[in-house]
């Protein structure tokens, strides 16, 4: 019995971890399934502790340390970051938990003996194979994260980089990746021939994420942290350690779902999402600024528009996230309602720049859920609204993604803001978005830009507005 606790514990911490996973699923839940997940992984870990006893002193000192190595930066950088640096942290995570993989793996490789699967050069044949798709696919996410990271946090140009005859290349080092897996489980386990393959995943990895434009990032996210999960689900094999196991194959699931809904989102191809190769046919975005003349507007002019509306559709964007607008839009929408006003908020599944990015600031200022809408659900009616309130949204709205086939955008759906009768747009100046691409509908008859700091500018429409 004694032998099966840790089995029955970590199976135990699985099932929060999936009932985290279901809380997470709705923002009304969301709390609740933070708290089971927090609690699993403390199961688990405390499972690994008490596993551990049967070792001697040195081997504790070495977990605990490492876990400090890890808990004490981790919790200095997570109370540093901003909301708007979470995906770029998120990427840089993932590129951890890829080196993780590699360096278990090569651990394993070195020292089979240690992990009871062989001994150098005899390695299990199962066991050869879960290391090296363990290496590899940690090895992929290892590079490919630390690209994510660079373009997310503007380290690097968001443009797609398009190496010629890349697709000949990607699919050429695939091929190596497979012969080599397959000359260390038949062949030479020869740490020349891991240490090849390693090399190549690496290869592998920051290729096919360089050409991936930035208005894709969100898929590459989602992508990265399914590949994340895999890798550690496949070393969970050669660790014999259940918990990583159900784990890894949680993440590399729920990951995958993610990005199919991602894609599904952006309107990409699944297949060509894992294959790296989508988002670089198209022509890079254009940089350069139109100067045409635009309609201007004030805090007074949109709050007399609003105010005499029957019905405002809001569209939030990365903008919104930035100058923390959520309160006084919350604000805004009140003193609409109380003037019989119908409000309703349009949510992109790519707005902002995580998913659920706007879902979770307006949860924050207790915007009611039922007057939250997702696409499909809300298109339509903007051709019945008054008013499209875009704050700090651009790319979500740009029609180039239905018109211009060479735009990076081509495909992806958008909130149709230009049927509503009045399209506001708050922003500070007529710099395009994160793909990089003008929006036309700043031009329109039918649009009124308000420049300015989304947050201040909505405070100020409020106070117009009393
Ligand atoms: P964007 O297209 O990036 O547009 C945001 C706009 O907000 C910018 O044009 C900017 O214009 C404005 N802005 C910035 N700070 C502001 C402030 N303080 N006050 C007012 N306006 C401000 O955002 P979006 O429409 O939400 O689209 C999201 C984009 O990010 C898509 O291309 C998407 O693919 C990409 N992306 C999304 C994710 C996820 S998962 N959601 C992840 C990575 C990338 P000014 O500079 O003129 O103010």
């Amino acid at each position: 019995m004694a032998h099966d606790l840790p089995a029955l514990l970590y199976v135990a911490a699985g099932i929060l971890f999936i009932l985290a996973l279901r809380g997470l699923s709705s923002p009304e839940t969301a709390r609740s399934g933070n708290r089971f997940g927090v609690i699993g992984m403390g199961v688990a870990v405390l499972t690994t502790l008490f596993i551990l006893q049967r070792h001697h002193l040195g081997v504790w000192a070495m977990v605990i340390g490492g876990v400090a190595l890890g808990a004490v930066p981790g919790a200095y950088i997570a109370r540093r970051v901003q909301m708007t640096q979470m995906p770029e942290l998120v990427a840089a995570f993932h590129s951890l938990v890829g080196l993780a993989a590699v360096l278990i793996a090569w651990a394993a490789f070195l020292a089979p003996q240690a992990f009871g699967i062989g001994e150098p050069g005899g390695i299990k044949m199962a066991s050869v194979l879960e290391m090296s798709l363990g290496v590899a696919i940690g090895a992929i996410t290892f590079t490919g994260s630390i690209i994510a990271f660079l373009k997310l946090s503007g380290r690097m140009s968001g443009k797609p980089i398009l190496l010629p005859a890349r697709h000949v290349i990607n699919i050429a080092l695939g091929f190596v990746l497979v012969l080599l897996i397959g000359m260390l489980m038949f062949d030479v386990q020869s740490p020349i021939v891991f240490f090849l393959l390693t090399l190549v995943a690496l290869a592998l990895g920051f290729l096919l994420i360089i050409p991936i434009g930035g208005a894709d990032m969100p898929v590459v996210i989602s992508m990265l942290n399914s590949y994340s999960g895999w890798a550690a689900a496949a070393l969970g094999f050669t660790l014999h350690n259940m918990a990583l196991i159900i784990t890894g194959a949680l993440v590399g699931s729920s990951g995958a779902i993610l990005s199919y809904i991602m894609c599904k989102g952006m309107n990409r191809s699944f297949i060509s999402v894992i294959l790296g190769g989508f988002g670089g046919e198209v022509a890079a975005a254009a940089g350069a600024i139109e100067q045409r003349p635009v309609k201007q507007g004030s805090a007074d002019d949109a709050a007399f528009i609003m105010k005499n509306a029957g019905k405002v559709i809001v569209v939030p964007g990365y903008g919104m996230a930035v100058a923390q607008a959520q309160h006084a839009l919350k604000e805004l929408a009140d003193t609409l309602k109380k003037n019989g006003v119908e409000v309703k908020y349009a949510i992109h599944p790519v707005a902002g720049r995580m998913p659920g990015h706007m879902n979770v600031l307006l949860a924050e200022a207790q915007v009611p859920y039922d007057e939250v809408f997702e696409l499909e659900d809300v298109n339509n009616e903007f051709r019945t609204a008054d008013v499209a309130f875009v704050i700090g949204a651009n790319d979500v709205t740009n029609p180039a993604a239905k018109t211009d086939k060479t735009s990076p955008i081509y495909g992806m759906p958008i909130l149709d803001v230009e049927n509503a009768k009045t399209v506001l747009f708050i922003k500070r100046s007529m710099a395009s978005g994160y793909a990089g691409v003008e929006n036309e509908l700043f031009f329109r008859p039918n649009t009124m830009m308000l420049f300015g700091d989304a947050k201040k500018m909505t405070e100020e429409i409020v106070k117009a507005m009393h």
